[in-house]
């Protein structure tokens, strides 16, 4: 482990302290039962028969555990998993599963003979999840796109992890895994790692193995199991999906290399390996997960004409910022994802210009207004205090938007020119070692940035306070928006022009579409028009059009937009659209 960080990061023992850089964070997690601050996983090998029918997965699993002080316990979190027996270095040992909480799940505690710093062990879990399992999606056939057979997906983020493996389900713990899962034949397993080998020898049995040899925290353990073709979409990157969806993904996310190089500029050298990305089922919650070696995404960034692959540009940020400067705990959420959209928004200006970065920057921020009226007070916050709660109960977009506006703000009145174009690289270099926490990270950027002083009192504020930012960032190039304004003030008239609406580009009519959603309702002698042929709104395939135009029409009591949205509500699982749409 050690060689491999002093590899890419050779300066990251000299900066980060005397001590050894290590994956493991000091801190406690609210969210986890784990006495992981005395024992720490190093590395878990996982052993799993998919059961496509029973909904279960069943097997063992292995971690190798290093004391960190004295213990005679090692407490994993858990949930609803039927664990049959407990082995440390070989031999049976006792165990007790308790049921904790609602929110948190369930707790194994394991008795080991003493162990002291540094000594470490092996611990063999036999076990089988419940086929109510968090971290699950299992489709059958008839759920899937192609119907060619049952499909399986997990989800981990942010704590569901423990319903799959017991296991320190904390970011502050990282650890490196191998796996060798069974599947029924005919059927492709796909995990966050490297592949290691195939054997379809087996009689109706296939057999996958997997290596991730990068430490990860938990939440980053992923899988797939379908029926799955791969088109080759770069030098290290393939696209996976069922037979009918996989040649339009492969055109659509044909940008990935662009996006990577923009992010090797801007961060450092891209160090997974494999970059691949699994379309999945329409029931996926979300629009991306940045899976390590293999991004899952939702098929409604599928637009046909690239529109939406700023999701994709957006997973491959997380290849740094998440995937290797991993918040402690879910309290410091933001570091992942404020950091993300922020690089995010750098790689897409360098792919698609200057212009779209700030369009994209100014209506995040504008967004922000919106989302607080749903938000409690308290989770507006850039820093949370989650407590014993779920974290995906606290989830909004403000540690996105507020989180990159901030980091928008820094640059553009903490950081001189030079220091903002190494920053991301600092970053990267200066905290992969381990879970990095919100006052972590300030004390940092007060010893290295000394203009950090004057803004001490408005950047607590940004962190610390409830509400709206303290500070608005510059939007110095507004020429995007201008345009939509435009278009915007023109359908309020009283003679639209559908040739001014059709001069946008795709990701501008998403934007006018949602600023007119915020003006409805609209009579519907307007929604008439707009639903007609030369607009063809009401005809997209865009998703990110469609549930704008249809939350327009539910505000508008347009009748034409009942079926619409009952249909798109049948068909789309992603919480975003869900919670938009229908909340
Ligand atoms: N890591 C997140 C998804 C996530 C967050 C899952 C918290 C579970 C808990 C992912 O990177 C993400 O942010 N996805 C966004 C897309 C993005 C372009 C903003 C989404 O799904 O909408
Ligand atoms: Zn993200």
């Amino acid at each position: 482990m050690f060689s491999f960080f002093n590899r890419l990061f050779p300066f990251a023992r000299h900066i980060t302290s005397s001590r050894s850089v290590s994956t493991y964070c000091e801190m406690a997690d609210p969210s986890s039962f784990s006495n992981h601050l005395n024992v720490v996983i190093r590395s878990t090998k996982l052993d799993w028969k998919v059961d496509m029918e029973g909904k279960k997965l069943g097997g063992s699993v292995e971690h190798e555990v290093e004391g960190l002080t004295d213990a005679k316990e090692v407490i994993l979190d858990a949930r609803d998993l039927n664990v049959e027996r407990v082995l440390w270095e070989g031999l049976e040992t006792p165990f007790k599963y308790d049921k904790i909480s609602a929110s948190l799940g369930d707790r194994l505690s394991i008795s080991i003979p003493l162990v002291s710093k540094g000594d470490r062990g092996v611990l063999s879990i036999v076990y089988s999840t419940s086929s109510s399992a968090r971290a699950l999606q299992f489709l059958s056939p008839a759920q899937t796109t192609d119907n060619k057979g049952p499909f399986l997906f997990s989800q981990c983020q942010a704590i569901h992890a423990r319903s799959i493996v017991p296991c320190q389900d904390t970011p502050a713990v990282k650890a490196k895994y191998s796996s060798k899962v069974t599947v029924p034949a005919g059927l492709t397993c796909l995990m966050s790692a490297i592949s290691t080998g195939k054997d379809t020898s087996g009689q109706g049995e296939w057999t996958f193995s997997f290596h991730q040899d990068i430490p990860v925290p938990s939440y980053l353990i992923a899988i797939v199991v379908g029926v799955l073709e791969r088109r080759e979409i770069g030098p290290r990157s393939a696209v996976w999906a069922e037979g009918s969806v996989v040649d339009t993904a492969a055109k659509e996310f044909m940008e990935t290399e662009e996006f990577l190089k923009a992010a090797e500029e801007i961060c450092g050298e891209y160090v997974w390996k494999r970059y691949d990305l699994v379309v999945l089922p329409k029931t996926f919650p979300y629009g991306g997960m940045e899976n390590p070696c293999l991004t899952f995404v939702t098929p409604t960034i599928i637009a046909g004409d690239g529109s939406l692959v700023s999701v994709v540009a957006h997973e491959i940020a997380h290849s740094w910022t998440g995937n290797l400067v991993t918040t402690a705990n879910w309290d410091h959420f933001w570091l992942n994802e404020g950091f993300t959209v922020y690089l995010e928004r750098k790689i897409n200006e360098k792919v698609y210009g200057r212009p779209r970065r700030y369009f994209d920057a100014k209506e995040g921020f504008e967004s922000l207004g919106e989302t607080l009226k749903f938000v409690l007070p308290e989770h507006s916050k850039l820093r949370q205090h989650l407590g014993g709660i779920d974290p995906d109960d606290a989830f909004s977009s403000i540690p996105y938007e507020k989180g990159s506006s901030l980091l928008l703000y820094l640059e553009q009145e903490v950081l001189s020119e030079g220091e903002s174009g190494s920053f991301l690289r600092d970053h990267v270099r200066l905290f992969s070692s381990k879970g990095l926490d919100t006052e972590t990270w300030l004390t940092s950027m007060k010893e290295r940035f000394p203009r950090m002083k004057e803004h001490e009192e408005i950047v607590n504020e940004w962190l610390y306070g409830e509400g709206m930012p303290p500070r608005t960032p510059k939007f110095i190039d507004d020429s995007m928006v201008v345009e939509c304004n435009k278009v915007i003030d023109n359908v309020l008239s009283s003679s639209p022009s559908s040739q001014l609406f059709s001069s946008l580009t795709t990701t501008q009519k998403i934007f006018v579409l949602s600023s007119l959603c915020a003006k409805a309702p609209f009579d519907h002698a307007k929604m008439e028009v707009l639903a007609s042929a030369p607009f063809g709104i009401s005809s997209s395939i865009n998703c990110e059009i469609l549930s704008p135009w249809i939350k327009l029409g539910l505000t508008s009591q347009w009748e034409p937009s009942i079926p619409v949205a009952l249909q798109f509500a049948k068909e789309y699982g992603r919480l975003k659209y869900c919670k938009k749409t229908y909340g």
